[in-house]
């Protein structure tokens, strides 16, 4: 054989394997389009006109929320959409909301199958609750972490981690910073120690930084997604992360085992390797520690960080609303009590208004199995194998239940409370799959706000492009970046 012939043959056998893929994905869509067109064809509900073969009804030239908003203005609050190779019914009608997270016939579908790949199958968030899952007994026990006497137990991590942070903030008194990258490390710093890993290497913080960047994933979308996110193009950073918390949790084990009762800290670590079902004796594995740790920092960090930096915004741009937030907090010392907390009943309603304005998760799926019938239109029965996706932002700016609801006004949130508007007022999701880490998060950022607003105000830079607005582009609604002056209040 000569060269030539051998560098063409090899030429060929490369191209033949590096097509496979490519012509196993455009069967797969092929295959999605055919099937879609018929199960859309039984479905009587307005859909989008035009659309094309890769990515469905998705529209790139906008962005994701103003393409929903387009959708619901012209096709009304239920429709029918094919997002990729998806076909989705699009919603954002509260009964059909509450319907949708009430039932548990309703699993979490191939989207969630994905990200469990990549975040650890057993991690709550991704477990399914149908009839054989073990998502019940999980959630039963990982509650024991997330009861208010434990969350009431932290509130130590969250004053020092505050004081720390509101220090900093004074430390750097006129100059201008980055606060969205401020509060993604100070929400990261507080997980961290919160779930007993405080003393992370800054290889560890990076990786986890680099996999949730990787939640809005288009892989995601795709069979396998999860699986090359996990073991191709972030199998460093995973490998990090999981020698990392597996050696915490080991040892953590093997104390416990040899005795060595160190005094619980009230770590996330610790309750976890002490919970025992009280009826089975049931105790979780190292697999399933290290899979709700991880989860936690996915679930519990970035979301908390971006609320935050909406509160310095939003601050920072209505002057009497930070006054009102400056006369409530300091009417209370610092550090705070955690039964305090309650009584800062105005920071909670700007908590609650930031909520409803910038949710952090804009939409969640749920997939339909078995035929599904509408509750506000009964005559008509979702297929199965069609996902339903709840759009959270659209009820939350759908002025049928909101006066102006563009307009940033905490005074529609009466003493802070959020039940009078619990049927259109879904951030954390409804249902018995709400988040469990809800009150962890009231408690810590209301602490950040007092400490931090306590000590300095902001001001937003001007002429900074993009300053304040929304993207979603990460999978969750952040701001594009926050820059502000930070201003010594005495
Ligand atoms: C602003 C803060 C937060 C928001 C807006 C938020 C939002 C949500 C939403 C929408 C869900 C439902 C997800 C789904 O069904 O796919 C959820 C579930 C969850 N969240 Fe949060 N979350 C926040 C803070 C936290 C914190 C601080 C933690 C933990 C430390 C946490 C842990 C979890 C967990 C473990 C679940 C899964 C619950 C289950 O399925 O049983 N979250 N969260």
């Amino acid at each position: 054989m000569t060269l030539v012939h051998a560098i063409e043959t090899t030429a060929i056998f490369t191209a033949t394997i590096a097509g496979i893929p490519i012509v196993l994905l455009i069967i797969y869509i092929i295959y999605h389009n055919i099937h879609n067109r018929s199960l859309f064809s039984k479905i009587n509900l307005p859909a989008p006109k035009g659309g094309n073969f890769l990515s469905g009804d998705v529209d790139f030239s906008r962005d994701f929320l103003q393409w929903g908003a387009q959708l619901k203005r012209e096709l009304g609050s239920i429709a029918k959409i094919r997002i990729f190779h998806f076909p989705v019914i699009y919603l954002s009608e509260p009964e059909e909301a509450k319907a949708v997270f009430s039932t548990f016939n309703l699993p979490k579908g191939s989207m969630y199958t994905e990200l469990a790949t990549l975040f650890g199958v057993h991690g709550l968030v991704t477990l399914d609750h149908g009839p054989h899952s073990k998502w019940k007994s999980q959630r039963a026990l990982l509650n024991q972490a997330f009861k208010v006497s434990a969350i009431r137990t932290l509130q130590g991590i969250f004053d020092r981690h505050s004081q720390a942070f509101a220090d900093r903030l004074e430390s750097m008194a006129d100059q201008e910073i980055d606060f969205a990258k401020e509060s993604s490390l100070l929400t990261l710093s507080i997980i961290s120690e919160t779930i007993g890993v405080e003393h992370e290497s800054g290889e560890f913080v990076n990786s986890v930084i680099a996999i949730v960047s990787q939640l809005g994933s288009p892989l995601l979308s795709f069979p396998y997604g999860g699986y090359i996110l996990r073991y191709v193009l972030y199998r460093r950073q995973m490998t990090t992360i999981d020698s990392f918390i597996y050696k915490m949790i080991y040892e953590k084990m093997n104390d416990r085992k040899q005795g060595k009762l160190a005094p619980s800290n009230g770590s996330m670590l610790d309750i976890l390797v002490d919970a025992e079902d009280e009826e089975t004796g049931q105790k979780f594995t190292a697999e399933e520690i290290r899979d709700h740790l991880f989860t936690f920092f996915i679930a519990g960090h970035e979301t908390t960080a971006n609320t935050l930096s909406w509160f310095a915004y939003c601050v920072a741009t209505n002057p009497d609303i930070e006054q009102k937030v400056f006369d409530e907090i300091d009417a209370v010392d610092f550090p705070v009590e955690h039964d305090s907390l309650r009584r800062l009943t105005y920071v909670q309603s700007c908590l609650n208004e930031i909520l409803r304005m910038y949710p952090p998760v804009v939409s969640l799926t749920r997939e339909v199995t078995s035929p599904y019938k509408l509750v506000t239109t009964p005559d008509i029965t979702l297929p199965p194998s069609v996902t339903i996706m709840t759009s959270i932002f659209g009820m939350h700016r759908d002025e049928r239940f909101w006066d102006e609801p563009e307009k940033f006004d905490p005074s529609r949130w009466k003493n802070g409370d959020a039940v009078e508007h619990s049927h259109v007022y879904m951030p954390f999701s409804a249902g018995p799959r709400i988040c469990i880490g809800k009150n962890f998060f009231y408690a810590e950022a209301t602490t950040i706000v007092t400490a931090m607003l306590k000590r300095v105000r902001f001001e937003l830079v001007p002429g900074v492009k993009d300053n304040g607005l929304v993207s979603t582009h990460s999978g969750i609604l952040k701001p594009k970046v926050i820059k502000v002056y930070v201003r010594k209040r005495f």
